[in-house]
This record gives structure tokens, C-alpha cells and sequence, in this order.
């Protein structure tokens, strides 16, 4: 597996008669910024929650790292993906709104390890800035920032992480154009100062040109389409031609 994060093989997945997953194979090579576009509804979560155990894939081989997924007990999940060193940022931003922002961010190092006091408000200090914000946020509970600062805290808790394999899950989704850019370039950096590989999935063409290094399409549960940005605009293909111009959501 030496230069490659994830290997997928000949991946099926359906629910009843709909056959979402059909045959995708994809190689993510370590250190890229993979990002996987499709139309709303193809399967790019569920191809997301095949990879990250939460789902039972039909068929196929999902190899992170040199670890088959697929084979992963459901008992020793948490420890494999400590193990990889997987972070995920969901759909939404899914902060704990019982819990304010300082404890939030480091939440996710509670679980794996104790920390005193004092290295938790560092830790928490320490992250709110790299995304951006003012450390009087922490005392505040998540009802009261706005949605966009939601994101960046949900980004922060994600970095306090370390995480080596990133997923993000339509990170800029019901952000304004201003916000989503904060978003986009946040994660590039945060890429960069991890040394991470992330695997994106979107269907905000900002987004895709802006942080991508790699870009496949799924289309009628298929990759109908690998490339990057630098040739996405001439794909030769009508289906990614049809994405780029934005006339199938
Ligand atoms: N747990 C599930 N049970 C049944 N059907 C599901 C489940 N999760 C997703 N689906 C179906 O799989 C298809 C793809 O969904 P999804 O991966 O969420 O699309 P998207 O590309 O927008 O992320 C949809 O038709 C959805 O209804
Ligand atoms: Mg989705």
C-alpha cells in the first residue's frame, strides 16, 4: 500500500432494488486532496460510510493503510480507526450543543486520553485561533455563534484530533459564498499542516477547484470520470461537462 490511503475494489452496494454502488474501484493516494463529486443522491455518503465501517458494503475491498475495512470487527472499530488516525467532519456540523465551544474542541482528546485542565484550555486556545476565531467564543454554547462559526469550531475540534485520513462530507453546504471560502481555504491549510490525506465529497464546484489535487465522478453509481482541476473544464465527458456548468443538481 506503500504511496496509496485507500484502495477500493469492485465496491456493490444496494438497499432493496436500488442499486446505489455498482463496480467503483478508486485508488487515493497518500498525502492528496481527493475529492468525489456527483449529482444530490448518487451514493457519495454511503460510498463515505462503506469506507468508514458504517455501512456493510454488498461486495468489494476497502483498504486504509494496509487494513481491510471490510473485515474490521465492529468491536475493535474505534481502535482501527485511532489506529489510521481518521477524522471525519460531518454534514452539518454536529457540535454537542449541551457542551460549550472550549469543551467541544477538545471532546474528541477526552475520549482517547485524559488531559488536565490547563492543557485543555491551551488545546482549546490553540485551535480556536487556527481557525480564525476570538478566544471569547469558548465560554459560548453553540446555539449562540452563527452557523459559519459552527463550521470553523467543528474544523478545530476535527484538527485537535491530529487526524492523518480526513473526510469531509459536503463541508460548505448551507454556507453563504463569503463562508464557504473561509472553509475551503481552511482546509487546505489544514491539510497542509497536518500532512494529511483528506477524501472530500461535495457538489459545490468552488470547493472542488479550490482544495482538490484529485476528482473522480460517480454518476448512476459508477466513476464515470477521473481527473484534477487543471483538467476538469476539458473533461471530454458530458456528464462532468453538465456538473462544471451546473445543470443537474
Ligand atoms: N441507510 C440507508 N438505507 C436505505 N437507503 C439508503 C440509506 N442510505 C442511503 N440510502 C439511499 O442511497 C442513495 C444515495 O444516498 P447518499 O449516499 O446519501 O447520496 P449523496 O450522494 O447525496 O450523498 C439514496 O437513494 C438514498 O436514499
Ligand atoms: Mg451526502
Amino acid at each position: 500500500m506503500g504511496n496509496t490511503a485507500i484502495q477500493i475494489s469492485n465496491l456493490y452496494k444496494s438497499f432493496g432494488e436500488n442499486h446505489v454502488i455498482k463496480n467503483v474501484s478508486l485508488t487515493v493516494p497518500k498525502g492528496s486532496s481527493f475529492t468525489l463529486i456527483g449529482k444530490s443522491g448518487v451514493g457519495k455518503s454511503v460510498l463515505i460510510k462503506n469506507i468508514l465501517g458504517i455501512i456493510k458494503p454488498d461486495s468489494g475491498v476497502i483498504q486504509v493503510n494496509d487494513i481491510n475495512m471490510t473485515e474490521v470487527k465492529q468491536k475493535d472499530r474505534i481502535q482501527v480507526n485511532k489506529k489510521i488516525g481518521l477524522g471525519m467532519l460531518f454534514q452539518g456540523s454536529a457540535l454537542f450543543d449541551s457542551l460549550n465551544i472550549r469543551d467541544n474542541i477538545v471532546f474528541g482528546i477526552h475520549v482517547h486520553s485524559k488531559l488536565t485542565n490547563d492543557e485543555a484550555d491551551h488545546i482549546a486556545l490553540e485551535h480556536i485561533k487556527m481557525v480564525g476565531l476570538s478566544e471569547h467564543i469558548l465560554k459560548q454554547y453553540p446555539s449562540e455563534i452563527s452557523g459559519g462559526m459552527q463550521r470553523r469550531v467543528a474544523l478545530a475540534r476535527l484538527v485537535a484530533m491530529k487526524p492523518q485520513l480526513i473526510f469531509f462530507d459536503e463541508p460548505t453546504t448551507g454556507l453563504d459564498p463569503i463562508m464557504s471560502d473561509i472553509i475551503n481555504n481552511l482546509i487546505v491549510d489544514i491539510r497542509g499542516y497536518l500532512n494529511a490525506t483528506s477524501f472530500s465529497i461535495t457538489h459545490d464546484m468552488n470547493s472542488v477547484r479550490k482544495i482538490s489535487t484529485h476528482i473522480a465522478m460517480i454518476s448512476n453509481g459508477e466513476i464515470i470520470w477521473q481527473g484534477s482541476p487543471n483538467n476538469i473544464d476539458n473533461s471530454g465527458n458530458n456528464i462532468v461537462d453538465k456538473f462544471v456548468r451546473g445543470d443537474s443538481k
